[in-house]
């Protein structure tokens, strides 16, 4: 068997066969295909696609690469989501809670932030003396314990993904379906839940542009799951303005502490649906039984006072979750509404680079984060506004202010007619069809 071969063949749109896969993911994670070699396979797969067998053989290799996470040692159902990322995207801090109060458990594994959107791992370390780097051991004790526990990605999981995206990143192979299928899956196989809800991003914040391309995405996902033996389903939802009216670090926990105190906003109606097929998928609940168990989670407080145990048993300041007066936040500057209308569209990835500006994000791995920087929006699409009423606030230490405000303005569309309304949801995929909202 030789590389050349391989990329002759996808070229003309043959079929890989499963040791042809095995072949170019190991030899390009052992360095033995050069990058200039796996660059041109890349983009012949870019080009001719892959059927779902080729691309459940790359995700196994892909999958088979690095450490997978042995979660034998919690004892329940352990439920994961994964969000293909956006802005103001906080969801998982608020579901990790409420699903252990539902009863399952939640051991998550989470990245951080680079360019535009934010990262679930630097959100929680803008409270003090929060650990997401605890030891495998103590990690699995929380769970047991709280029910859940959030820290960042460890071991070697999947490295032949990194190398890969690194060289998708450069050579303009990332918007491959087949491509993004495989690279999301194996690292979620790799982390070991039972259960898994992928929370399928698309608009002007997200990397599929449609709702209907991110529904070929999803549809490609849960099939590559199920062929895998796990519970998967899969949401498309809207990424077309933030998801949370608060973006930046400090201030999404403080917006997450509001859903878990009943706010019913936006990041709610998400963190909700989210949580309602989740906890089907899971078999211990039905849709009506998820809900009933969700507004219970809620109104209860328990979501609340679980999200600040987890906090404690990772070692941080959960008087901060009790009291989010106490994060400390930069100074505040309003936007204006220039003109009178309705916000008609938003530019999310543009809000999300204007917090990374003012130093809330990183444009390089080693950059160090202001958590105390962010927005919060005061509109949102549908919004009407009238001259001179606030858009956003914007909170700085002077950082990058002037950017990120030209970008915020530019950010916001406002025109005479009133949009179509925005639905959370588009619609949801598991292994039984496609549900349209
Ligand atoms: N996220 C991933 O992990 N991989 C991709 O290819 C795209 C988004």
């Amino acid at each position: 068997m030789n590389i050349l071969d391989i990329i002759e063949k996808k070229k003309v749109k043959s079929e890989l066969s499963t040791d042809e896969i095995n072949y170019f993911v190991d030899g390009f994670t052992k360095g033995s295909i050069p990058d200039y070699q796996m660059s041109a396979l890349l983009m012949a797969i870019l080009l001719n696609g892959m059927t779902d067998r080729e691309t459940f053989d790359m995700t196994n290799a892909m999958l088979h690469s690095g450490d997978i996470v042995n979660m034998s040692h919690i004892q329940g159902i352990v439920v994961d989501k994964h969000s293909t990322g956006g802005i103001g995207d906080s969801t998982t801090l608020a579901l990790a809670p409420i699903l252990a109060c539902c009863g399952v458990y939640v051991a998550k594994m989470s990245g951080r932030g680079l360019g535009f959107t934010g990262g679930t791992i630097d959100k929680l370390e803008s409270i003090p003396n929060f650990d997401t780097a605890l030891s495998e051991n103590e990690f699995f004790d929380v769970v047991n314990k709280v029910g859940c526990a959030v820290i960042g990605q460890t071991g070697n999981l999947a490295p032949a993904d990194k190398k890969i995206y690194a060289l998708r990143d450069v050579t303009g192979t990332v918007n491959s379906i087949p491509l993004i299928c495989s690279s999301v899956m194996s690292k979620k196989l790799a982390s070991g839940a039972d259960t898994i809800l992928l929370d399928v991003k698309y608009g002007s914040g997200a990397f599929m542009p449609t709702p209907q391309s991110a529904l070929e995405l999803a549809q490609k996902m849960v099939t590559i799951g199920t062929l895998a033996g796990k519970r998967i389903g899969a949401l498309i939802t809207d990424m077309q303005q933030p998801l949370s009216d608060h973006v930046g670090n400090s201030l999404e926990i403080i917006g997450i502490i509001e859903v878990l105190k009943g706010a019913k906003n936006r990041l709610y109606n998400e963190i909700k649906e989210v949580a309602i097929r989740l906890l089907a998928l899971t078999g211990k609940y039905d849709v009506k039984t998820a809900e009933v168990a969700f507004d219970e989670a809620i109104s209860s407080g328990k979501a609340l006072n679980k999200f600040a145990e987890m906090v404690q048993a990772q070692h941080g300041d959960a008087s901060y979750i009790l009291d989010p007066s106490k994060f400390e936040i930069g100074k505040k500057v309003e936007v204006k509404a220039d003109k009178s209308g309705y916000v008609t569209g938003m530019t999310a990835a543009d809000i999300g680079r204007a917090v990374t500006h003012m130093g809330g994000g990183r444009m390089q791995k080693t950059d160090v984060i202001d958590f105390s920087v962010g927005v919060v929006m005061k509109v949102a699409i549908g919004s009407c506004v009238k001259k001179g009423d606030v858009l956003c606030q914007v909170y700085h230490n002077g950082k990058g202010l002037d950017e990120a405000v030209n970008l915020i303005k530019g950010a916001i569309e406002i025109g005479a007619d009133k949009p179509a309304e925005h639905k959370i949801a588009y619609a949801y995929v598991d292994k039984n069809g496609t549900t349209l909202y």
